[in-house]
């Protein structure tokens, strides 16, 4: 069936480099756009033109990333960054697999207790709001380390259209005027002058970011030192300091990337490569889709209660390992194979029942025997060579730490807050952890970014992620399975409503009014606990999805202002 409809409607939908905005506020668009050559994905329609741009001259997946990763440091503030980090996963044409890590890492002065008090209490808003939430970024040397490394046009190319976009300006959208409004009281709080998003912005000003403009133009002068050295990092680490943080030159100059191993495994026919540690996003995806893999989900029906059960209570058990196992592996050693062992898997599955929901409080992490040693924005990319790449960046929360540095231009992220401050104690996404993910300098904090790219039978098939926090690993999770086992469209995969558990608090979050009520009643009889409140939404998911025939389906969430746009 699905085939049909893509046979009927891809000769209407081929047309050279078209935009995917139209009806966008609405879920009732089944199919994405197609493109048949190259596509980028992201969450704001001017990074998604200026990385199609960029392929479109010739570059490659890789010239694509670098470009898009920086306008949506321009054109999308809430979670866009110079002053955060992320993670690429690439899947390049010849099959060859890789992934980057530029996540934060924590300053030289950071302490295991620095967001304790005297009792040994959490306090408050420390680790995430203002100069002590601040992590090293990571999101330029990222860049430069994949463009150097993948890319194959001069990096005047990829800088300029960005530097352009941030002195012309970008118009400000209903749903950018909504989140400016409900974080502007805490921005005064974090900083000691004002700052532009202190103004009351509306829904079609233009905000200009000439400061940043001229960070990207020394950026573009002396590569990654331009920010990690001379006077962009003078300046920064002095902001940092006069606001209350502890980051200095010397953390900078010392930043780097690191080149990781994806984690890999399979599906039925599927082979998914998606993050690995410092993200969880990897391992707990393994653990969650093979322990729902010997399940026939597509008899239960999508959504249905047997298949919300199976992967809720998948969810529960791999959150709970996430707690305690995982971490950064330069620091501590992450037991991913044998996380991931299908016999151990099976083994944590065996205590469910479909009469009766497992309670979190009988549920630890798994005994394994160890043989071996609402912000953060995702785009997907697949080039007209072949080459596909999946990239997640954040600043942790909305706006991050609500530091803005007026003469850089740019807002730091509060990724500190990923760290466990105290084990036991939940994070902003109420995320327990232990030792494993405590606080040491220069450490990088545990995350749950899981940009994704999946093959099937060999050949790329799909490139997925999204923003979400501990939302993230299970909204990914949800659509490739929406693809694989419900037969959906790449756009109907990224429209359906989502739904989480993540161990403790012991609760399935759903996207209110979106799930049937006899299903929401089903389920409360056999012992879960629904939570239709606390997340209007689940995940901003951004997907490509490779069709029969080789053309590309985009699938932008209607839940933000993504974009897909190709050729
Ligand atoms: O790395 C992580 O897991 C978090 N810092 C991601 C934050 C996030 O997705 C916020 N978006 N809603």
């Amino acid at each position: 069936m699905k085939k049909l409809i893509y046979f009927l409607i891809i000769p209407l939908l081929l047309i050279s480099c078209k935009k995917a905005t139209d009806n966008k506020e609405s879920t009732e668009q089944s199919i994405g756009l197609i493109t048949k050559n190259a596509m980028v994905v992201s969450a704001r329609v001017e990074a998604s033109q200026i990385g199609s741009d960029i392929l479109k001259k010739g570059g490659n997946a890789f010239d694509a990333m670098a470009a898009t990763e920086l306008a949506l440091a321009v054109a999308y503030p809430y979670a866009g960054n110079i002053g955060g980090g992320g993670f690429m996963v690439y899947r390049k044409a010849n099959g060859d697999i890789g992934a980057i890590d530029y996540r934060e890492k924590a300053p030289l002065a950071s302490t295991k207790n620095m967001f304790l008090d005297e009792n040994g209490d959490v306090i408050p808003g420390k680790s995430t709001l203002g100069a002590m939430a601040v992590g090293v970024p990571g999101t330029v040397a990222g860049v430069f380390a994949v463009h150097e490394k993948l890319g194959s046009l001069p990096i005047e190319d990829i800088l300029k259209p960005v530097i352009e976009l941030a002195y012309r300006g970008v118009i400000v959208t209903e749903k950018q005027e909504k989140r400016i409004a409900q974080y502007q009281p805490l921005f005064p709080k974090a900083n000691k002058d004002s700052i532009p998003f202190d103004k009351h912005w509306k829904a079609k000003d233009t905000i200009k970011y000439p400061e940043l403009a001229k960070t990207l133009e020394r950026i573009l002068t002396n590569g990654r030192d331009g920010f990690y050295k001379g006077e962009t990092a003078k300046t920064l680490a002095k902001f940092i300091q006069d606001n209350g943080g502890i980051i200095t030159e010397e953390d900078l100059a010392n930043y780097e990337v690191k080149w990781r191993t994806p984690v890999t495994f399979t599906y039925d026919d599927l082979r998914i490569i998606s993050m690995s540690p410092p993200s969880s996003g990897g391992v707990c995806l393994a653990q969650i889709m093979k322990m729902i893999e010997p399940y026939n989900l597509s008899e239960y029906g999508h959504n249905s209660v047997k298949a919300i059960q199976v992967i809720t209570e998948a969810e529960r058990r791999a959150y709970a390992d996430r707690s305690y196992y995982l971490g950064d592996p330069d620091f501590v050693e992450v037991p991913i194979k044998n996380l991931i062992n299908e016999a151990y898997l099976k083994e944590r599955m065996s205590t469910f029942s479909f009469e009766k929901a497992t309670l979190s409080s009988d549920v630890s992490h798994g005994n394994i025997q160890i043989i071996e040693s609402d912000e953060t924005t995702h785009y997907s990319i697949v080039d007209q060579f072949g080459n596909a790449i999946s990239a997640t960046t954040t600043l942790n929360g909305a706006y991050g730490s609500k530091l803005y540095c007026s003469e850089l231009g740019f807002f730091l992220n509060n990724e500190m807050d990923d760290f466990s401050s105290k084990p036991g104690e939940p994070n902003m996404f109420g995320l327990i952890g232990a030792e494993a993910n405590s606080i040491v300098p220069e450490k990088r904090m545990l995350s749950s970014m899981t940009p994704t790219i999946v093959e099937k039978n060999g050949e790329l098939f799909m490139s997925v992620g999204t923003p979400g926090g501990s939302r993230i690993i299970t909204s990914v999770l949800q659509t490739i399975l929406n693809v694989h086992e419900f037969n959906m469209t790449m756009q109907e995969a990224v429209n359906a409503p989502r739904f989480h558990h993540q161990w403790l608090p012991d609760e399935i979050r759903m996207e209110p009014n979106l799930f049937d009520k006899s299903i929401i009643n089903q389920l409360q009889k056999l012992g879960y606990i629904i939570n239709e409140q606390d997340s209007p939404i689940i995940g901003k998911v951004d997907g490509i999805l490779v069709l029969d025939d080789k053309s590309y389906e985009g699938g932008a969430d209607y839940r933000g202002d993504d974009t897909a746009i190709g050729f």
